[in-house]
């Protein structure tokens, strides 16, 4: 009878160990997916054009110098997000392709800022992860589509061929979206703020 009643408490144990165990390795792993999406996200190629509502462009990165700073010839990209505000439009320097001379201005297809909603620039892990999930902030798009956009966008693109000597996007645009999926497969957490 206590023989009985040990093996009992023992299975007890295991299935209660196998309940928690199981979500918690789950956040883990998609915690650690997401890590290396925000690696990608915040990366300069990625965040120079996902700025906030101040429509400005970011030049930074080694390629910029040292230190951050808005782009430069007075660059404003109005809310249209393009320049149409002050006649300066992005692709009347941005062509379809990157520039030959090194600090000639890279390009790709329709060259525009990212919509205010999608600010990744100056936010931490934390923020950028709740509004990546949001359909309101991140044009209305399911996780999957999320991902696929990172994988076949042009703009997301060129941040793995930005020309010049600029330093790419870390990992690839299928590692990256392949995170992406790891990362909604394990439910999709976010790290404390
Ligand atoms: C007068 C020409 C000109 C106009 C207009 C212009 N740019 Fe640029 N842009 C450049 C040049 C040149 C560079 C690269 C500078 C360098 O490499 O030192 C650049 C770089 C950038 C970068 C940095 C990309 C990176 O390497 O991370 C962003 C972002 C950017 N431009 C966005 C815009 C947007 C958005 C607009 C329209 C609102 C715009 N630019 C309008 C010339 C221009
Ligand atoms: C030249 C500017 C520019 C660059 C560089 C850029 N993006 Fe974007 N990004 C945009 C624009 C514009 C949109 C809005 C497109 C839309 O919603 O269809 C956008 C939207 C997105 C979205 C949609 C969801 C959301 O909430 O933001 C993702 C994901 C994304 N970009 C990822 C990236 C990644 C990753 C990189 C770097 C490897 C990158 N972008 C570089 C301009 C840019």
């Amino acid at each position: 009878m206590a023989a009985h009643r040990y093996w009992l408490a023992t299975l007890a144990v295991i299935v209660v160990a196998a309940f928690v165990h199981g979500p918690a390795v789950a956040a883990d792993e998609g915690l650690a997916a997401w890590a290396k999406v925000n690696e990608v996200f915040s990366h300069p190629r990625c965040a120079n054009c996902h700025v906030g509502a101040d429509n400005l462009p970011i030049w930074s990165g080694p390629h910029y110098g040292s230190q951050p700073r808005p782009h430069g010839m007075h660059v404003d990209a109005g809310a249209s997000r393009i320049g149409a505000e002050n006649g300066l439009l992005c692709m009347s320097c941005h062509g379809p392709r990157n520039a030959e001379a090194n600090h000639g201005p890279p390009g790709a297809h329709a060259w525009l800022l990212a919509p205010v909603s999608m600010q990744w620039s100056g936010r931490s892990s934390a923020e950028i992860c709740a509004q990546i999930k949001d359909p309101q902030r991140n044009g209305g798009r399911a996780l999957a589509e999320i991902a696929d956009h990172v994988e076949h966008d042009a703009l997301v693109g060129w941040g793995w061929a930005p020309g010049g000597d600029r330093e790419a996007a870390p990992y690839s645009a299928v590692q990256a979206a392949g995170f992406l999926r790891e990362w909604a497969g394990h439910g999709a957490p976010c790290p404390s703020p």
